[in-house]
């Protein structure tokens, strides 16, 4: 067909069309609970519609800056500061369409061919294709259950050599839930930074959404040698539940963030300016909506938890932040039903779609087998009913 080389580098993103699958199915009328879905089930607070709904009434409907408004990006360094006790300064704000495109045009800005990118595994499915896309090479590492699947420092200066350009810490974790503490940033910073190329690409995107009185820090907030080594990625899509606004950011070192804004320039153009205007009340407004969504949270992740380790043959790790179950269900490869036998996560998440219209994403799409990724970001009924098809299907497999 003539496709580009750099296009064959890449899939289709797996979370994505395992939704598009089931909203398939419902739209067929079978009644299909998903447990796939990436973003908040809330609607957007009223108070943020408002605000875009105030720009398009005030014409706010011209091109903006490529990199951002000024006012967004002010919002962005009292974030931080506020937040975080970080303090950046305009210069080192880029806003972006979304987290995603903001690790896009960092990974495109700073990877050359043959460097490097560490991605730890599991990792959110978009890392490794966006550095291929790059034409970087990602070099996955695995982490270990038994340790909450946080990569260690050992580990991490085994892999790390004078060709890594990029380290991602993804904390809270999408798939695992997994969140670091101040000690294990810092312990993984002083291990980087004895690598003068690499930088560290920190997606705290799930900053908001954490369990247990788990205090959120960034690996930025370890010194002021590794603050600069920092980019930090975030947006407002989970915590705000606005993932269809398309507005994200990314904070750091200046030239690296004018680099980004040049490529916004020639690529996207500015975000949609409605959408800046509501992430700017998202960011200044009132938190009220986001504790009451992350106590929904909390009381489903509870509840979702504890039946998955009850269930026979099934072990889920605790998640301290986002909102995903990642459960093992190593145990059941190599069973079957009727003809077929399970071999792979896709398999697994094959057989309760279609036997039991559940849809879940197979943990290989995160580079870990025999896991499924169980997002908990829908109704507690939604929830239970799930669990009991899951229970009832797993009920089923035999060796
Ligand atoms: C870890 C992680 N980073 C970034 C994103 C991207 O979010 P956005 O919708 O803002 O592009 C997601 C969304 O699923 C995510 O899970």
């Amino acid at each position: 067909m003539g496709l580009s080389d750099r296009i064959g580098r890449i899939k289709p993103s797996p979370t994505l069309a395992v939704s598009a699958k089931s909203k398939a199915m419902k739209a067929q009328g079978i009644d299909v609970v998903s447990f796939g879905a990436g973003e908040p089930d809330f609607d957007t607070p009223q108070h943020i519609k408002e605000a875009a709904i105030q720009a398009i009434k005030d014409g706010f409907t011209k091109y903006t800056p490529a990199s951002g408004i000024d006012e967004l990006k002010e919002s962005v360094c009292a974030k931080f500061s506020r937040d975080n006790g970080l303090n950046f300064d305009k210069s080192q704000v880029v806003i972006s369409c979304g987290g995603k495109h903001a690790f896009y045009n960092l990974a495109q800005v700073l990877l050359n061919p043959g460097d490097e990118a560490i991605i730890p595994a599991p990792y959110w499915v978009s890392y490794p294709d966006m550095v291929r896309l790059a034409g970087g090479t990602p070099v996955i590492v695995k982490t270990e259950e038994n340790n909450g699947f946080k990569l260690t420092p050992d580990t991490l200066d085994t892999v790390l050599t004078d060709k890594t350009k990029i380290v991602v810490i993804n904390s809270p974790s999408n798939p695992t839930g997994a969140a670091y503490t101040k000690k294990e940033l810092t312990d993984l910073g002083n291990v980087i930074l004895k690598y003068p190329n690499a930088w560290v690409i920190s997606d705290e995107i799930y900053e908001k959404i954490v369990y247990d009185g788990y205090t959120f820090v960034s690996i930025a907030n370890c010194g002021e040698e590794i603050r600069k080594r920092t980019l930090i990625i975030h947006g407002v899509s989970k915590t705000y539940a606005m993932t269809g606004w398309r507005i994200g950011f990314t904070v750091g070192d200046a030239a690296i963030i004018k680099a980004v804004s040049m490529l916004q320039s020639q690529s996207t153009s500015n975000p949609t300016s409605i959408a800046q205007k509501a992430a700017v009340a998202a960011l200044n407004g009132p938190q009220d909506a986001v504790s009451k969504m992350v106590s929904a949270f909390h009381e489903r992740r509870n509840y979702t938890i504890s039946r998955l380790n009850r269930m026979k043959g099934v072990t889920c790790l605790n998640p301290q932040g986002a909102f995903y179950a990642f459960a093992n269900l190593n145990s059941f490869l190599g069973k079957g039903y009727k003809d077929t036998r399970l071999n792979s996560g896709y398999d697994l998440a094959t057989y309760l779609l279609e036997e039991v219209n559940v849809a879940v994403i197979p943990g290989d799409a995160f580079g870990q087998k025999g896991y499924l990724r169980l997002s908990f970001a829908t109704s507690m009924e939604e929830i239970k009913k799930g669990l009991d098809r899951i229970e009832e299907a797993l009920g089923k497999l035999s060796s």
